[in-house]
């Protein structure tokens, strides 16, 4: 574990500019500097890097982070790779660190982090032992060598072979929370996995997340996972991405496949870039992922029935994420056979060939389409155009869609204004300026939540009881929990790398790249932050003169107590300067 205040020196010491500058030109525009957005194509530049905020945001595709965040994304590196990689340019040694008295809360996620690191290596362990487990794996042509690179294990029968690994916390909530445990209506603690082949999956900081247990042989359920935990949220995560990292980046392309067999398989014969989805459908923030890091994703499924279905939710759910660049095809194998069941027949190479000749987008999409409309029909032509109506709008690539337009415009006997018309959509404009950043007057709220990010130590001073819930609410409770763990005096960048994986983290991007092109100077912040408090608080004695109010038209002035009655006349009075408990003449 690389300790925090090493990060938060690191980010410090490296300045975005010059590092961000390495690998895209950057051109000074006023306070920021610009670029074409190196994670999406475009032709005018939206991508803005802060040297006082030392923050990047780029306003087309949402890319937003620290100088660790853009070593991440745009070199495809692991976060310890991140940090290692600056800290060697500046010359100083990555610090190893077990664990420090850190707060409560993060101490959990640690705990939990390290349970399943200890879990871990202990199926990786129980694999050497176990003869069955190996040939297992043997017969299904894995090699030691990629059992190693996916970390794979297995573990051993019997109910409590966990108990070995945590003789004293086996019977502690902990172990329950990282979902190793279950207990059953006796009270009694066993382990999930049991006899099972354990496929790890590990998340962009190298850490196991979770589990994949496959039966040996045949059993039901074919292959058990481990539950969603804190840490842990399967439509965001791939089997086997930090171990494609490398070649994702060499091919520029990945390979998006159902099973967990079937990225060891494809590794094993030579194919680094395959991913699984962890027996889940493809998520939105999956092909976003996917596409930080290459241009291009071929999903790779079944030619049945359900394959089908899996590949056009995987079409939908990538639909906005796609440019003129990064672009999205598909494979389907043939019947019954799955990518490892297919390599092991007939080879690497034709598997390639597949990849290569893999369907696009346009053409799936139209397909299904069709399948669906009988266009012999007027109805058919129309109910085609109707279906894809929905698709065309979430859209966002431009050519693309003029692409389909065309297409959906010959099959359906229309003219591609009559599809445009009829679906909704604008005709193709060329080289439309991205829209300039949204400067509708933010709430009170997202001004504090915004002022809090800018400088966390204000958050202390918010009385947050007056905020209803809301997301702008639990941003200020997230830097309230993170400020513990951060310098004296922390900055946006320190915050946003304690926010790391944080369920708000989208939130809070979106909420700083508001506030990049503001040019408050310094000493304005305190002034804002105080207008906002006032406001605040005035906000709060109108709900409360309010309330007194009609309690009063109510029930008179001698419906409310005592007290009541002075805070009322006092509001009264700095509202309209009148007394009502003051009898006139
Ligand atoms: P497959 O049945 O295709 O498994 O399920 P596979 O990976 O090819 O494994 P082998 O070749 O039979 O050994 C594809 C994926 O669906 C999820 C798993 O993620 C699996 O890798 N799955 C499948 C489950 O989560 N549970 C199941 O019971 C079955
Ligand atoms: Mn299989």
């Amino acid at each position: 574990m690389i300790p925090e205040s090493f990060i938060q020196d690191l980010l410090t010491r490296i300045d975005i500019v010059d590092l961000i500058d390495r690998h895209v030109r950057l051109k000074k525009a006023g306070a920021n500097y610009m670029a074409c957005c190196p994670f999406h194509s475009e032709k005018t530049p939206s991508f803005t890097v802060s040297p006082t905020k030392q923050f990047y945001h780029c306003f087309g595709c949402g890319a937003h982070g620290t100088a660790i965040g853009f070593l991440m994304e745009y070199q495809g590196l692991g976060f310890v790779e991140a940090i290692q990689e600056m800290a060697s340019s500046i010359g100083v040694a990555v610090p190893d660190e077990r664990r420090d008295g850190d707060s409560e809360k993060r101490e959990t996620l640690r705990d939990l982090l390290e349970v399943m690191g200890r879990a871990r290596d202990f199926y990786k362990e129980s694999l050497k032992k176990s003869e069955k487990a190996i040939n297992y794996l043997k017969e299904r042509g894995l090699s030691g060598e990629t059992a190693a690179r996916f970390g794979i294990g297995y573990a051993p029968e019997g109910w409590n072979s966990l108990k070995a690994v945590f003789p004293d916390n086996y019977d502690s909530q902990e172990l329950i929370a990282a979902g190793l445990v279950l207990e059953n209506e006796e009270g009694r603690r066993y382990d999930r996995f049991r006899d099972r082949i354990i496929f790890p999956i590990i998340n962009a900081k190298g850490a196991t997340i979770g589990f994949g247990g496959r039966v040996i042989e045949q059993g039901e359920p074919k292959y058990l996972n481990s539950p969603e935990t804190s840490l842990f949220e399967k439509g965001r995560e791939l089997f086997g991405l930090p171990q494609a990292r490398q070649t994702l980046r060499a091919e520029n392309r990945a390979i998006v496949v159902e099973g967990y067999m079937d990225v060891a398989a494809l590794a094993e014969r030579g194919i680094g870039n395959a991913l699984a989805t962890l027996g889940t459908a493809t998520t939105r923030e999956h092909t976003q992922k996917l596409f930080r890091q290459v241009d291009s994703v071929v999903f790779c499924f079944d030619g049945d029935m359900a394959g089908r279905k899996a590949a056009w939710r995987a079409l939908e759910n990538a639909l906005d994420s796609l440019t003129e660049i990064k672009s999205v095809s598909f494979v389907f194998l043939p019947d019954g056979e799955d990518p490892d069941s297919f390599t092991r027949k007939r080879g690497k190479a034709a598997f390639e060939k597949l990849i290569r000749e893999a369907m696009p987008l346009s053409s799936f999409l139209i397909n299904e389409l069709k399948k669906q409309c009988d266009l012999d029909s007027a109805e058919g032509r129309a109910r085609l155009i109707a279906e894809a109506k929905p698709l065309l709008l979430r859209l966002s690539a431009p050519l693309l869609r003029l692409q389909l337009v065309k297409r959906l415009a010959e099959e359906g006997g229309f003219s591609q204004t009559e599809v445009e018309r009829l679906s909704g959509i604008k005709g193709y404009a060329p080289s439309a300026p991205p829209e300039p950043p949204k400067r509708a007057a933010p709430s009170l709220p997202r001004t504090l939540a915004r002022l809090a990010l800018q400088r966390p130590l204000l958050v202390s001073r918010i009385p947050l009881e007056l905020l209803p819930p809301s997301k702008e609410r639990a941003i200020l409770e997230a830097i309230i929990e993170n400020l513990p763990r951060l310098p004296s005096v922390p900055n946006y960048a320190q915050l946003r790398e304690q926010l790391r994986g944080h369920s708000l983290e989208a939130e809070c991007d979106a909420l700083a790249g508001e506030w990049i092109h503001l040019q408050l100077a310094e000493d304005k912040i305190e002034q804002e932050f105080l207008d906002a408090l006032t406001r605040l608080e005035e906000g709060k004695r109108r709900t409360k003169f309010a309330d007194l109010q009609k309690k009063a038209s109510q029930f008179g002035l001698t419906g409310l107590t005592t007290e009541e009655k002075e805070r009322y006349s006092q509001l009264l009075l700095e509202k309209t300067g009148a007394n009502p408990l003051k009898q006139p003449g």
